[in-house]
C-alpha cells in the first residue's frame, strides 16, 4: 500500500471515502427530520471515517443569544461550551458565513484551545433551507495541515445535503 503523505490519506482515497460517507449519511438519515439526530449522526459517522479526526461536531446558534454559539452533538474530548461570534475559528465561520480551513491552529489569531492536541481544523457554516445560519460543523485534527480543498468541498456538500433541506427541524 502506498504511503499516505504526512501520515494522512492520499487525495484519491480521501475523495472515495467522502463519497461513500455522503451516501451512508444520506441513507441513515432518510426520513429523519430531527436536527439533533441529524447532527449527532454526522458527528459520529465523520469521526468513524478518518483516523486523524479527533474532534467532530457542531456548535449551534443559541436561540437566546443569536451572537453566540453553544456546543451541540459531538464526538471527541471535552469541547468548550460557548463561543462568541467572531472568536476563534468557529466564531469566524459563524461571523463571516465562510468556511475556515486552518493549517496551524496555533497561528490563528484568537484560536480557542479546547484540547492542546488540536493542530489543524476546518469549520463549515451550516445553513437551513431558508439560508439562515443554524451553526457550524467543526472538525479538528491532531496533525498539521490535515484539511484541504477536498475536505472543504465534501464537508460543504454533506452539510448542505443534511441541513439545507426543507423538513429538517
Ligand atoms: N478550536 C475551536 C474551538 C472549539 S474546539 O476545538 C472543540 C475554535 O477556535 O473555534
Amino acid at each position: 500500500m502506498a504511503e499516505a503523505f504526512n501520515d494522512l490519506i492520499l487525495p484519491a482515497e480521501k475523495d472515495e471515502r467522502y463519497a461513500a460517507l455522503a451516501d451512508e449519511i444520506a441513507a441513515v438519515l432518510d426520513g429523519e427530520p430531527n436536527l439533533t439526530a441529524r447532527m449527532a449522526t454526522v458527528a459520529s459517522m465523520l469521526a468513524a471515517s478518518f483516523d486523524h479526526f479527533f474532534w467532530t461536531g457542531f456548535y449551534v446558534v443559541d436561540a437566546d443569544n443569536p451572537r453566540e454559539l453553544v456546543v451541540g452533538p459531538y464526538q471527541g474530548t471535552l469541547g468548550c461550551l460557548r463561543i462568541a461570534f467572531g472568536r476563534g475559528v468557529c466564531g469566524a465561520a459563524a461571523e463571516t458565513g465562510q468556511i475556515q480551513v486552518v493549517e496551524d491552529v496555533h497561528a490563528f489569531p484568537g484560536h480557542i484551545a479546547c484540547d492542546a492536541r488540536s493542530a489543524s481544523e476546518i469549520v463549515v457554516p451550516v445553513f437551513d433551507s431558508a439560508g439562515g445560519l443554524i451553526g457550524v460543523l467543526d472538525v479538528d485534527s491532531d496533525q498539521k495541515s490535515a484539511f484541504d480543498e477536498v475536505d472543504a468541498s465534501w464537508l460543504q456538500t454533506i452539510v448542505h445535503k443534511v441541513f439545507s433541506i426543507s423538513g429538517a427541524a
